[in-house]
């Protein structure tokens, strides 16, 4: 039996995505119900980049549900000594159930996941960041009752976390709108694999480089860094490129009344998300961050289930 890895929100349908929602929701709502999930079951939890929600997040689900968290960074391991993501991932399936990898290029997860006979989990990439996706769909869920025909606008970085929300916001119906500057675009391969999504499922996919036509009316506003891990030295031209898709009051003002304000964070007062606005009535970032927990939790536990590959 093949195992399941979860890389992309595109790695699962609409109806497991709805699946892992509720899955997620009985995580929150009845905890108990998911202790002794992962009974004797042991999983690698490997950062090749810094974390803090998701690295504790992921650890606290873990043993939560009864089962051993292994959490190593990338340079204690003999991969910083030219052992390869291919035999790294034969030998760990030797010893644990689960790999849970951040890392760099979408290619060395696949290429993990590829040769590792356990499920490979990507706890964020360049390209994706599937396990914030769920956190974020769960939590816009339970704010609008439903997600079909639910309209969120990110602004700013065509990054990482708007790649996961356009796959995974498709899928589920929703009308997702992405205002970026022409040169900080979403990948353009991504986009066309929205735009399938949101052809099966009913929804909508936008890109522009207009902030007004995004956020118009929107149910949701969403924002991340603008500088990405890595990205470090593009850090000036970057925050000069962004600096119009800052969500601030003015942008708020654009979007519904009861709009909610979301952001993976790390946050960063003052450059994409205004103070008063990070920290004023529309935001449920802390709801959100809650969420990787339960998320997390619904998540491996389905690809920890028997009978689930
Ligand atoms: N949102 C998120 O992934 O946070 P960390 O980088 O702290 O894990």
């Amino acid at each position: 039996m093949s195992e399941r890895d979860f890389l992309s929100l595109d790695d699962v349908s609409g109806g497991e995505l709805s699946a892992l929602l509720d899955d997620a929701d009985a995580a929150r709502s009845d905890p108990a119900s998911f202790a002794g999930r992962l009974d004797g079951r042991h999983v690698a939890l490997i950062f090749e980049k810094p974390s803090t929600r998701t690295r504790v997040s992921f650890e606290v689900a873990v043993t939560s549900m009864g089962g051993s968290a292994v959490v190593l960074r990338g340079d204690e391991l003999q991969l910083g000594r030219g052992e390869t993501i291919e035999d790294t991932g034969r030998v760990l399936s030797r010893y644990v159930d689960a790999i849970v990898i951040r890392t760099f290029g979408q290619d060395r997860l696949e290429r993990l996941a590829d040769a590792a006979d356990v499920p490979v989990v990507n706890a964020l990439s360049d390209a994706e960041h599937p396990c914030q996706g769920i956190a974020d769909l769960m939590t816009l869920r339970a704010v609008r009752g439903g997600l079909d025909g639910v309209s969120l606008a990110y602004l700013g970085d065509g990054n990482n976390v708007a790649h996961s929300l356009m796959l995974g916001a498709t899928k589920v119906g929703m009308d997702v709108r992405v205002a970026t500057p022409r040169d900080y675009r979403p990948d353009p391969e991504v986009v066309a694999r929205a735009h399938a999504n949101a052809s099966a499922s009913g929804g909508r996919v936008t890109v522009t480089d207009a902030v007004a036509e995004a956020a118009a009316g929107a149910h949701a506003l969403y924002t991340d860094v603008w500088t990405s891990m890595g990205q470090e030295q593009e850090s000036a031209p970057r925050r000069a490129a962004l600096e119009p898709y800052r969500i601030d009051a003015s942008v708020v003002a654009l979007a519904a009344d009861d709009v909610v304000v979301m952001h993976c964070l790390p946050a960063h007062r003052g450059e994409e998300i205004a103070a008063d606005v990070m920290d004023g009535p529309h935001s449920i970032v802390w709801d959100q961050a809650e969420n990787r927990l339960h998320a997390q939790k619904a998540l491996l536990a389905w690809l920890l289930a028997s009978g689930s590959a």
